[in-house]
């Protein structure tokens, strides 16, 4: 007997018992083939939501994973209860995360022989924390002040202008692009990654442009570009390749839900790049104003307190606020700036899909604790925003799945030296 299964749960060995079509007809996979870790990805990629599998077990030559202990399950439970400690799991989303996590943090204490599989970077010391006095500046000052910040690379400024013109045509976009040949090289290198899956290489820009759209490589080009302007971070606050994972798996996990709710044609990618960037203004601060970034940070860890909170203690503003300022003055597509600016509460009005979409990605991954910008604690879920995505609980095991699947690939994109 075969067995229909869904794209999310497809693994790597499986073998397709019969061709798989996106929904106008045309053969994606045919059956016989062995699969690989991007087939999910390109499942999704054509709107393929489930695939009939050979049986035995449904994987070639691999072995069940061992059942768990009971006790390392407990053990497992009582870790992630603190990591929930104020998201709770009330909600059924949250209820649903936990449970999706618990076997993750049981394997990672079995795989790394401890009970605490994920321990923050150590802090520089307390007593070094808490002797700066004085106004702090404004987001809007540290914007200003920060030549790298004002003055941005000219194609940056180009790139913009493709996305905000609604007469930019595709050779804009691929002309754009090519005036920077580092950042058409990462693009095509993103393009050929697990995030799309193409069974085919991708070996020029225009070939790109045809395949993925103009608006949606523009988009992710964007993206490339501001990931280039952050490459190191003074010591003793947060590794810089911790926080890159954290919004590639943010990104990863958005796009995923963007398939889900209501996001229209280039929804993907730019819920890919509004993840990538939700936490920019973190960097900022760790960048610019690394003192006060690490009293934020001592003080999040010492008193038990989300990040967001201790920033605007010792700020007066939020990474949230600040990231909103540096988008805006960049001139980014208005929904990127909303994404960014409101992914922790929008306040008024109320929320819209591109900042919902990116606050229930943030508490997936950090939720399961892929990379971190410094937060320790999976932030509380406000229940208005997953109900504008649309969709259940079910869907976040979908979104960890793409993330679990995709993002190393996707971040040696982003950080090749580290690949
Ligand atoms: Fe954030
Ligand atoms: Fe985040």
């Amino acid at each position: 007997m075969h067995v229909k299964i869904p794209v999310s749960q497809l693994e790597p060995g499986m073998v397709l018992a019969e061709d798989v079509l996106r929904p106008g007809g045309a053969l994606v996979a045919a059956r016989g083939t062995v699969i690989a870790k991007r087939h999910a990805g390109l499942f999704r990629l054509h709107q393929v939501a489930s695939v009939l599998v050979e049986p035995t077990g449904g994987r070639a030559g691999q072995e069940p994973e061992a059942p768990l202990d009971p006790l390392v399950l407990e053990a497992a439970r009582d870790h992630l209860r603190s990591r929930f400690l104020f998201a709770g799991i009330k909600h059924p989303a949250l209820a649903e995360l936990f449970r999706l996590c618990q076997p993750r943090v049981a394997r990672a204490m079995v795989r790394k022989k401890t009970a605490f599989p994920d321990p923050p970077a150590p802090l520089l010391p307390a007593d070094d924390q808490d002797d700066e006095t004085g106004p702090l500046p404004s987001p809007e000052e540290i914007a200003a002040a920060d030549p790298a910040l004002v003055s941005l690379p000219d194609v940056f400024a180009r790139i913009c202008e493709v996305l905000n013109s609604p007469v930019s045509t595709a050779s804009d976009a691929a002309r754009v692009i090519g005036m920077d040949q580092s950042l058409a090289a990462k693009l095509l290198r993103l393009v050929n990654s697990a995030f799309y899956g193409f069974p085919t290489k991708v070996d020029t820009l225009s070939r790109a442009v045809t395949i993925v759209g103009s608006r949606q490589l523009t988009t992710l080009a964007l993206g490339i570009s501001v990931v280039s302007l952050f490459r190191d971070l003074p010591p003793g606050l947060v590794e810089v390749k911790a926080v890159w994972k954290h919004s590639v798996a943010c990104g990863l996990a958005a796009s995923a839900l963007a398939g889900c709710a209501a996001c229209g044609r280039d929804g993907m990618e730019r819920l890919f790049v509004a993840g990538l960037l939700h936490d920019v203004g973190r960097l900022v601060l760790y960048r610019n104003l690394p003192r006060p970034s690490g009293r934020a940070l001592w003080l999040a860890r010492r008193k038990n307190m989300l990040l967001c909170l201790a920033e605007r203690q010792v700020f007066g503003f939020d990474h949230a606020t600040l990231g909103g300022v540096l988008l805006s003055g960049w001139r980014f597509p208005e929904n990127l700036i909303r994404a960014v600016r409101s992914h922790h509460g929008p306040g008024r009005p109320a929320w819209t899909v591109e900042p919902a979409v990116v606050h229930v990605a943030d508490l997936v991954v950090n939720a399961m604790r892929m990379g971190s910008s410094g937060e320790i604690f999976v932030p509380p879920l406000v229940p208005e925003a997953f109900a504008t995505l649309g969709v259940a609980p079910g869907a976040l095991g979908e979104a960890m799945a793409r993330v679990d699947e995709q993002v190393e690939s996707v971040l040696a994109v982003f950080l090749p030296d580290d690949a």
